[in-house]
């Protein structure tokens, strides 16, 4: 500051020289900091250039285009207050940053004895939240040739998770083809839904599957559910097994009816006749 000044009286007040000493002008070391929940993160704002003595520092927070103030009157407020400080000059310090406080947010300075007596500069901050274990879906049992969907949900992750999945412990990959152990399975895996999609099952699909959640915050999956595949034949078989019983069943029943009938109806015609 001082050295612009001298700067300015050697160069005799040159126009642009004379602005910049008498104007606030701000810049930042980071316009998009982030930080994982529950850690320290610092919002700068740095001040390049002032005349004033004791400027006003301000800092909002904008949430769709709606400020509210975070700093304001030499005090935090709001949500922040016990959990942020102000360091010289105007850089706001998170100490426990919340997922809530993911956000845009402005530094603003006035300089009443500048000539160009405000600037301000926009923050974009983004808290990590580590994904929490998943929700998977994995059917027991399906029938051989048919389809089958495995699902991965989890909702706190942010970023929003990616998605593996995992039979027998070993990462099923994105293309079946690029494998030679999967070469042959129908599936298609959607990393983003953490959908797990089979059109056709084979034999060879039968296993245990487990899926992770996955961000820049961290990780967690689900414990392993086995998936069996079963053939279509012994349900051919079993219900062929069953009709016949049931045709034996009927063949049964019918004779025992009609011989009660014929048993039952000879008593009457005898005694009608
Ligand atoms: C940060 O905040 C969380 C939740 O409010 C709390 O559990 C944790 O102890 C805090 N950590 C520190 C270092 O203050
Ligand atoms: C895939 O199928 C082809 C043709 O049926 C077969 O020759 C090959 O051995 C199979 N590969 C695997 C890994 O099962």
């Amino acid at each position: 500051m001082a050295k612009t000044r001298l700067a300015c009286l050697l160069t005799l007040l040159s126009t642009h020289c004379y602005f910049t000493a008498l104007a606030v002008v701000l810049k930042t070391s980071d316009e998009f900091p982030s930080t994982d929940e529950f850690s320290k993160v610092e919002l700068s704002c740095l001040i390049e250039s002032i005349s004033t003595i004791n400027p006003r520092i301000e800092w909002k927070k904008i949430i769709n285009n709606k400020p509210s103030y975070v700093y304001f009157d030499k005090k935090i407020s709001g949500d922040l207050e016990n959990r942020a400080v102000i360091r010289e000059p105007a850089t706001l310090v998170i100490t426990n940053a919340t997922r809530s406080d993911t956000a845009k947010y402005r530094c603003e300075v006035t300089a009443a004895d500048d000539t160009k007596s405000f600037d301000e500069i926009v923050i974009d901050l983004v808290v990590r939240v580590k994904p929490v274990v998943p929700k998977c879906s994995v059917p027991k049992s399906v029938p051989f040739g048919k389809t089958a969907e495995l699902s991965c949900v989890e909702e706190e992750g942010f970023p929003k998770s990616q998605y593996q999945w995992f039979k027998n412990n070993e990462e099923i990959p994105n293309d079946p083809k690029t494998s030679p152990k999967f070469f042959n399975s129908s599936y298609t895996l959607n990393t983003g839904t953490g959908t797990l999609t089979f059109t056709a099952v084979r034999k060879e699909d039968a296993g245990d599957y487990h899926c992770r959640a996955k961000n820049d915050a961290g990780q967690a999956q689900c414990a392993p559910q086995n998936m069996e595949v079963y053939d279509i034949d012994i349900v051919g078989i079993v219900l062929g097994v069953l009709v016949v019983i049931i045709v034996l069943l009927c063949i049964t029943v019918g004779i025992c009816c009609a011989y009660k009938q014929g048993y039952c109806s000879s008593p009457k015609q005898t005694g009608n006749k």
